[in-house]
């Protein structure tokens, strides 16, 4: 990623920077690697619900993955057909579920039967119908962090496989509701192919097991979960869709005319974004010196939530001679460090530095911890 140094001097920093190229790239290498007519991307607006980032995501023609009532509204409000947009998670409030309703979004992805039977009422209540997919728990391991996995027996998200026929049977008796299908998630940052391939196996003998009763659903979601490379952001700019998608081609089974749904949040938004940062201070400890940023974990809160690691880079001046620092922020947190021993060109007060592979779960992830102030977004031009 080529960074405009010159005009990043007259910036306040910390700032999130986003390569528009990239992205545009990203997007292009998505749609050649699907290969399916009946394949369709929502975009996971949890990653980044920028306008200018979403803006090309929406030309790409895709619809979009929403977790909030907030977020199916800024879909809305930024052009997406609301019949594009699927809307998850486990805890829909009534305001929530009665918006959607009345803009008329394209599916819920229902987590339990409470919330099915909520969303009945209130669809009743409207005289409209009310789209849902069920959300299925196919306790696949992902094999990454524990706060990021979410298709185990033992966590929070979608109906367990046990219950998975008595949702079915409400779903076909319960008023103004139309079952379209089954939607999983088994986690994110995902880089191995392998928990894909026991998904759509997984997959596979469900919809086998449904047929047998006469039940043929529309669509099929997969949801979301490709990983991207942090360690080489530059090597690897582009995730690996081909091999992403090759796994769905050559193991999942589609019914005729069946859809097959994907929710990429990360691998489409990740790479094209970084925090840019300036170092406020060199502090030399006893046995370590401190690179302290002007950017805390209220901009990026990965390293400290998950122990993530973004690729840290001297912008400002990375022909100098080596060091090693621990880059740490200024939020009065002992968490707050973005890495440690870390071997770095030369840095002084005043250095910019760039922290990789920001693109998703960075600015929508950041608070106002401390009271500080919500960090910019500048774009390529
Ligand atoms: N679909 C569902 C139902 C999801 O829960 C998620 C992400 C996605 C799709 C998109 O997954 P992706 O393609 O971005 O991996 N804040 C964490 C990631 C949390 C992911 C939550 N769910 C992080 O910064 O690593």
């Amino acid at each position: 990623m080529n960074f405009p140094i010159e005009r990043f001097q007259s910036i306040k920093t910390p700032f999130y920077y986003y390569d528009l190229d990239l992205l545009k790239n990203t997007i292009a290498e998505v749609k050649k690697q699907v290969g399916d007519s009946r394949y369709h991307i929502h975009y996971a607006l949890k990653a980044n619900a920028n306008p200018d980032i979403i803006k090309p995501i929406r030309e790409a023609g895709w619809g979009v993955d929403c977790v909030s009532g907030n977020e199916v509204m800024t879909a809305v409000e930024n052009g997406f057909e609301p019949s594009s947009i699927v809307f998850a998670g486990v805890g829909k409030t009534d305001d929530e579920i009665n918006y959607a309703l009345s803009v008329g979004i394209g599916c819920f992805n229902v987590e339990s039967l409470p919330e099915l039977e909520v969303i009945s009422q209130h669809a009743v209540a409207k005289n409209v119908t009310a789209k849902v997919s069920l959300r299925v728990n196919p306790n696949v391991d992902a094999h990454t962090h524990h706060y990021i996995t979410t298709g185990l027996n033992e966590n929070k998200f979608g109906i367990d496989l046990r219950h998975l026929d008595a949702v079915v049977d409400a779903a076909f008796s319960l008023p103004n509701i139309s079952l379209e299908g089954l939607h999983f998630h088994i986690g994110s940052q995902i880089t191995d192919m392998e928990p894909y391939r026991q998904l759509c196996e997984k997959v596979n003998e469900l919809q086998a097991h449904f047929a047998a009763k006469g039940i043929t659903f529309a669509t099929i979601n997969v949801g979301g979960g490709l990983g991207i490379d942090y360690d080489n952001p530059d090597l690897n700019p582009i995730a690996d869709f081909k091999s992403y998608f090759e796994v769905f081609r050559n193991n999942l089974k589609l019914a005729e005319n069946q859809q097959l749904h994907f929710e990429l949040g990360r691998s489409i938004v990740a790479q094209c974004g970084a925090l840019i940062s300036r170092v406020l201070y060199v502090k030399k400890g006893v046995e370590k010196q401190f690179a302290i940023l002007d950017a805390g974990m209220n901009d990026l809160l990965r390293p400290a939530l998950y122990g993530a690691h973004h690729k840290i880079e001297n912008i400002s001046s990375p022909d100098a001679s080596e060091e090693v620092y621990d880059v740490v922020g200024p939020v009065c947190e002992s968490s707050d460090v973005f890495g440690r021993d870390e071997c770095l060109p030369h840095m002084q007060r005043g250095t910019l530095v760039a922290l990789r592979s920001a693109g998703a779960y960075g600015e929508t992830m950041a608070s106002r911890y401390n009271l500080r102030t919500l960090p910019d977004a500048v774009y390529s031009e």
